[in-house]
């Protein structure tokens, strides 16, 4: 029977369209997964599924400094135990000077913003006062301002509080951002890539800058909502010094006393990869403390010094040279230095055994501020040889109105 014959073949070629048809479909949704987890040939799917991914930060500059910077051997054993998976691309000072920062292509200024450092007024001149051809928008009844790069509708150069807002938490520290921050900004421009990040902060004399933050406890200050994310989790339950919602009204040594609390060097922790050190748990004897702190403190100089730029609050007009030299830009209202009497008069009020106790706490910070301040030294002196127009600029941060006319009497 014919019609039946034709009827068998006709079931068969759609048994077998459908089959290529599967087949196609297949395929396709397949080449879509590849090609979503593998943009820019950099594939990404280990990662993803990976239980505890560990980011690194890649340095493309010639390590220069390796001689300060070169850690000890069971550090770098530590470092090198841990794999890195995925790198971004992230720009020292001595590549930031040679090559630049370029506002048009895929260059990132990340501001790592540690608490009660005077951030707050460098992050508004960095949003308010940097003189550019497409300055930020910062419309009057918004926080916050709109840094994109000129002629793009949403990329933003600048990562920090004023313009894309805490992205990647509350007062993100080292740990944080370089996990977090090319995420945020794929998210937030809505396709990803590959960026240059310029890695930026301020610090400030551990004395002063922890009786700020104890004063600001004092006056309600909690910070709760940071992530505390570390090694691909977040630390959400670390204990709080306090009961209730708030420490208000807490007494210097009832701070001090509180072993577990997040003011005691915090300048080193937030810039040390704490991922070389279990995170927030595991070190309970003394002895695990003392290697968590070596290997803190370590960390904590070496990204120091791996960052585009750093800033000293006790050192204003040289921080604000360093910028502007490194970055070839330039503010219009000079950095205030902040009167440091007040400071001292908090100081004057502390008996010494209360002043000797905040030294204590603050050992590691104590540490990292002098190799903080020998480095910013040297940045300076080696942007002064190189600066032909050296006194003009400098008597702009110092003398801001003077400086069109000076009379070189002024001796740096
Ligand atoms: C701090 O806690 C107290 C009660 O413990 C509360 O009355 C006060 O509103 C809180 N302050 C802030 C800033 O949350
Ligand atoms: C701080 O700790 C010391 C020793 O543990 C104790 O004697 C002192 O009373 C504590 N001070 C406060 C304010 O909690
Ligand atoms: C440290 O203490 C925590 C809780 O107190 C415990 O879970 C952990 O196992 C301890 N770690 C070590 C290495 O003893
Ligand atoms: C700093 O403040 C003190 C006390 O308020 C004042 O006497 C002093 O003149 C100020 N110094 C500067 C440089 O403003």
């Amino acid at each position: 029977m014919p019609g039946c014959v034709a009827l068998e073949n006709m079931k068969r070629w759609v048994k077998m369209i459908r089959f290529i048809g599967g087949l196609c479909l297949v395929t396709l949704l397949g080449i879509a997964y590849v090609s979503y987890l593998c943009h820019n040939s950099l594939c990404l799917a280990p990662e993803r599924f990976s239980l505890s991914p560990r980011y690194s930060v890649s340095s493309t500059s010639s390590s220069s400094r390796s001689d300060i910077l070169s850690l000890p051997a069971s550090t770098g054993k530590l470092m090198g135990g841990l794999t890195s998976t995925v790198n971004i691309e992230s720009v020292a000072f001595e590549e930031a000077l040679d090559m630049g920062f370029d506002i048009t292509d895929r260059d990132v200024i990340v501001f790592l913003h540690v608490q009660k450092t005077g951030g707050t007024t460098f992050g508004r001149h960095l949003v308010r006062d940097l003189n550019l051809e497409n300055p930020c928008n910062c419309p009057r009844k918004r926080k916050r301002c709109d840094c994109f790069r000129p002629n793009t509708i949403n990329e933003q150069w600048l990562f920090s509080r004023y313009s894309t807002g805490w992205k990647c938490g509350l007062h993100a520290d080292w740990t944080e951002l370089t996990d977090c921050v090319e995420g945020a900004l794929d998210e937030y421009e809505g396709s990803s890539r590959k960026r240059r990040y310029f890695f930026i902060t301020v610090l400030r004399d551990p004395i002063h800058r922890y009786l700020s933050e104890f004063r600001h406890v004092q006056r309600g200050a909690t910070w709760k909502s940071a992530r505390h994310w570390c090694g691909g989790q977040e630390f959400t339950s670390l204990p709080h010094c306090y009961k209730g919602s708030n420490w208000t009204g807490v007494e210097l040594d009832e701070f001090m006393n509180c072993s577990y609390n997040l003011a005691h060097n915090r300048q080193t922790r937030m810039l040390a990869d704490l991922t070389l050190a279990g995170c927030y748990t595991g070190y309970n004897t003394t002895a695990d403390q003392l290697e968590r702190d070596r290997i803190l403190l370590q960390s904590a100089k070496q990204n120091l010094a791996s960052m585009a730029y750093f800033g000293l609050t006790e050192e204003q007009a040289m921080s604000q040279y360093i910028f502007e030299r490194t970055f070839h830009l330039e503010f219009a209202n000079p950095f205030d230095q902040a009167n440091a009497t007040l400071s001292a008069q908090a100081i004057a009020e502390l008996t010494t055994v209360q002043i000797e106790r905040v030294r204590q706490l603050n050992s590691l910070d104590k540490e990292l501020l002098e190799f903080a301040r020998q480095l910013l030294q040297e940045r300076f002196q080696l942007l002064k040889r190189e600066d032909p127009h050296f006194r003009q600029n400098w008597l702009r941060m110092i003398h801001p109105h003077k400086s069109e006319r000076s009379d070189g009497n002024f001796l740096v």
